[in-house]
């Protein structure tokens, strides 16, 4: 097996700083890892969040990054599952676990087993590392929060609709193919520009979020008891989304950032981790990671979504990856290249 000697990164030197190449650290898997030789890392919310105002304490210098595509070049003692060179997306979790050999910002990364899948020869590495966080996301928020069926390739159809506020953002597109994959009809919203996109994923009805009747056009497509999901989770879509579910006659509103506080006693806004799938909720990340995404995406069931905008030039153009996140994207993922596929 081959063993890596050198590394390289892109560091946070120290709190709210940009962006320095510098060697990395030289991976050492556990047991239960694998260590991937990344190709493209996609740049998240978390990381212009964490740069600007971090409400995690971190330690300095640190790595970012949560979503890796490359070739396995490491296994772990137990690792069965996975081959060296075999083509693979990883979630990284040093934004939670504090180990910057499980960060996503570097040219060899290390992921738990359960963090990683396959993906067929035909998917492009780039295509696919827009999936990991916001995937393990969007699984949390079904699955953990609102408890729907496990997904499946051939879901069994429930009486039950679900309202995916912002089918267009990463999130998003990731919820409608999991609401869908669960046996559940969708309802999202989305800019005019983007309706093609998320009615290709599955969705049923989409409404535009500009449009000054938006709440009154969601309820006419819902009933009561169906659930909602706000996937942007900014204050002025926590208020819409609470809205509704309160007029839906109250209920779960899983949220992606931290909930403000809600006006109505019968809505309970609850904050989705990423992180928990494939860190704490271990069988919701089982049925995600192993079972249902692999054989999803070498189907064709799962296309994953939105298209990639890849950033040439390696690590050093990290930092402008997230400057760009941090001014807003309309459905497309800011991917950096890394090292270019071999
Ligand atoms: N808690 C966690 O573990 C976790 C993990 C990942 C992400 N997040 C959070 O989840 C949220 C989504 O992240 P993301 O990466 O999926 O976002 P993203 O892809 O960057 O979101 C961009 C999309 O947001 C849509 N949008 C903007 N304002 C909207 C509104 N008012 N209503 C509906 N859609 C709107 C835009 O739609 P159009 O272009 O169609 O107009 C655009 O396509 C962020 O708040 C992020 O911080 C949390």
């Amino acid at each position: 097996m081959s063993s890596i000697t050198s590394n390289e990164a892109a560091w946070i030197p120290t709190e709210k700083a940009t962006c320095e190449v510098g060697p990395g650290p030289v991976p050492n898997p556990k047991e239960n890892e694998v260590v991937i030789e990344v190709a493209y890392a996609a740049v998240n919310a978390i990381d212009y969040l964490m740069q600007d105002t971090p409400y995690v304490p971190l330690p300095y210098p640190s790595i970012f990054g949560s979503d890796i595509a490359g070739t396995i070049v490491q296994l772990g003692s137990s690792v069965t599952r996975f081959m060296i060179g075999q083509r693979v997306i990883g979630e990284c979790d040093n934004l939670l676990t504090q180990n910057p050999s499980h960060a996503g910002f570097q040219r060899f990364a290390t992921c738990a087993e359960i963090m990683v899948a396959a993906i067929p020869d035909s998917l492009p590495l780039a295509k696919a590392a827009v999936l990991p966080l916001c995937y393990s996301t969007a699984g949390c928020a079904l699955f953990k929060h609102l408890r729907l069926p496990l997904p499946s390739l051939d879901p069994k159809p429930i009486e039950k609709t679900i309202l995916l506020w912002g089918g267009s953002s990463s999130v998003g597109c990731s919820a409608i193919h999991l609401a869908v994959a669960a046996g559940l009809t969708v309802v999202t919203t989305a800019g005019a520009q983007n309706h093609d996109l998320v009615t290709s994923l599955g969705a049923k009805f989409v409404i535009d979020y500009n449009s000054p009747t938006v709440i009154e056009e969601v309820l006419k497509v819902l009933k009561t008891g169906d659930l909602v999901v706000d996937c942007i989770s900014i204050p002025a879509t926590q208020v819409i989304c609470t809205e509704i579910v309160h007029k839906l006659g109250g209920g779960k509103l899983p949220v992606l950032r931290w909930p403000e506080a809600s006006k109505y006693d019968d809505v309970e806004m609850i904050f989705v981790n990423g992180g928990d799938p494939v860190l704490v909720d271990l069988d919701i990340g089982d049925a995600l990671w192993r079972k249902y995404l692999p054989e999803a995406l070498a189907t064709g069931k799962f296309v994953p979504k939105p298209d990639p905008e890849i950033i040439e030039g390696g690590l050093g153009k990290v930092q402008e990856g997230i400057d760009i996140v941090r001014k807003g994207v309309s459905a497309k993922k800011i991917v950096i290249e890394v090292a270019k596929e071999a």
